[in-house]
């Protein structure tokens, strides 16, 4: 049986594997809402998505140049604007990633042919000729009605760079910065709500050690200045869930909180994401990377838990958010592609994976207050695929479109009592639970099966019947490809009523989002 209660899991027990329990018929659940207990709301902005210079997740994924054959909206993929405007976008992050620390601003500004062709050292070693920078970034988020979330270069340029920047983005003044982006054809300053301090100073982001990196932070979070009115927020970049060393999750969270100048959120890094060379094919795997990765990816709730703890000793009130601005899974990429592209397919599994994460994040909304999968288009655990003008939607995109109905919800704790699933030595509980209080007033739950095998019936605490939407497939990598795109995705899904309170059968290996009437 586990507990879900704000900011903890408690396993309180581990009954038998789903190996046993395979041929038992559905497995009973009990799933208990306590709506007297509601918590921090859900910000929007856990549904944020990273869009990094790597691979093609921005050429050709985002931008392909108002001339292309493809479809576009000056510049930009329609039908990539048009999947991202329907999920409802809360936050793009850009540059990178790795790439924000050896990018210089100024080569992604002015007319298109005059801009340097620059090598990207971290991701392949190809060539950006900055044909998508600042002002393409900028219109772009403005477009998908996204807000920005700019990450500025703290390992290789002075902070005066990074305050030009900022002003050349923000001031509605009669100065020269501002001047050259009227000249640049935009009048009026964007809105320029986060402001990234640096990525991963720990790592590619300049190997700092955290005392070092906390002195960063301090020095160039003082230069970099919005006017007030935009209420920009500076975000100190924190440790990883992954390598440890000098990201060490308690180490460096500790140095930030204590050195880092006067934070208003800390970022913090995780990907699911095997150790080694070896991370497993994306498809083609069998039942023991399935519940590897879903285990890797529930790691992310003790780790939520570790860096929120260390920060509530030196922030009680909890006025320091955490961002957790890079997160999903990380397979080999696909065999042919580019070396350095991080392209994976993205199957059921990743699904999973996306709808674990997001109810973690759910269950700490008092520090958690926003978040971006890594990443948008064609990167890692991503949105949408494209090839040329083809372009599909993968299951990960189906959940967060699934998942909107919880953006600003008010969650409540909910108690999941039943057997877990068992698999090659990783053990979690068969059924994950969401429930949240919806802006529109109703009562909506989120189910996830995490057994490949079994279904699950689930007798829930709540008045009425629920009805929704599903995704399943009939094998654990289920997935869209550019010739077959609709292979998966998300149909009607009812639960029924049973003594007047809402009861669902839940198929193995889904995901459901429902509303309770
Ligand atoms: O998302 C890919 C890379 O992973 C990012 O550039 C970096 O921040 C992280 O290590």
């Amino acid at each position: 049986m586990l507990k879900h209660i704000f900011g903890a899991a408690l396993i309180l027990a581990l009954p038998a594997s789903s190996a046993i329990a395979q041929n038992d018929g559905p497995a009973q659940v009990s799933v208990t809402v306590d709506t007297s207990k509601p918590g921090p709301v859900i910000d929007r902005h856990i549904y944020g998505q990273f869009a990094e210079h790597l691979g093609t997740g921005i050429y050709g994924g985002i931008w392909v140049g108002e001339n292309s054959p493809i479809p576009n909206i000056r510049g930009y993929r329609t039908d990539v604007v048009e999947a991202l405007k329907k999920i409802h976008v809360p936050v793009i992050r850009w540059p990178g990633g790795c790439f924000a620390d050896l990018y210089n601003w100024r080569d992604g500004i002015g007319p298109r042919d005059k801009r340097p062709v620059r090598i990207n050292v971290h991701w392949g070693g190809v060539t950006d000729d900055n044909a998508f920078g600042t002002n393409e970034f900028m219109n772009f988020a403005e477009l998908v009605g996204a807000d920005p979330y700019v990450s500025i270069n703290v390992g290789s340029l002075p902070p005066y760079d990074a305050a030009q920047w900022v002003e050349y983005m923000t001031s509605n003044e009669n100065a020269s910065l501002a001047n050259e982006r009227r000249a640049n054809g935009r009048d009026k300053p964007w809105n320029l709500k986060y402001l990234g301090i640096g990525n991963e100073t720990w790592g590619c982001g300049g190997n700092m050690t955290p005392e070092y990196a906390a002195s960063i932070n301090a020095r160039y979070s003082s230069f970099v200045n919005a006017p007030a009115a935009m209420g920009m927020i500076k975000v100190a970049s924190g440790a990883t869930g992954n390598v440890g060393g000098r990201g060490d999750p308690q180490a460096f969270t500790e140095a930030m909180m204590k050195d880092g100048g006067r934070l208003q959120a800390l970022s913090f890094h995780y990907y699911a994401m095997p150790m080694g060379r070896d991370r497993g094919p994306a498809t083609g795997f069998g039942e023991d990377l399935w519940a590897r990765e879903l285990d890797l990816a529930r790691e992310m709730e003790p780790l939520v838990s570790k860096v929120s703890a260390t920060m509530d000793k030196y922030d009680p009130e909890k006025k320091v958010a955490l961002y957790v601005d890079e997160w999903g899974s990380w397979y080999n990429q696909e065999p042919g592609t580019h070396p350095g592209f991080l392209y994976q397919q993205n199957s059921l599994r990743d699904a999973e994976v996306a709808a674990l994460t997001l109810d973690i994040f759910h269950r700490h909304t008092d520090r958690v207050k926003l978040a971006a999968i890594a990443q948008m288009i064609n990167v890692l655990q991503a949105m949408i695929l494209t090839d040329g003008p083809k372009m599909l939607l993968t299951p990960t995109y189906h959940v967060f479109d699934m998942y909107q109905p919880f953006m600003e919800a008010t969650p409540y704790p909910a108690n999941v009592s039943g057997p877990n699933y068992s698999q090659g030595g990783h053990t979690m509980p068969m059924v994950d639970v969401s429930a949240a209080r919806g802006k529109d007033g109703k009562l909506y739950l989120a189910l996830v099966n995490t057994d490949p095998h079994r279904s699950a019936h689930v007798v829930t605490n709540l008045n009425g019947t629920g009805r929704g939407t599903i995704l399943t497939g009939p094998a654990m990598d289920t997935h869209n490809t550019f010739d077959a795109p609709n292979t998966i995705h998300p149909v009607a899904f009812s639960g029924k009523s049973a003594g007047g309170k809402a009861v669902f059968d839940l198929p193995a290996k889904s995901i459901a989002v429902v509303a309770i009437k």
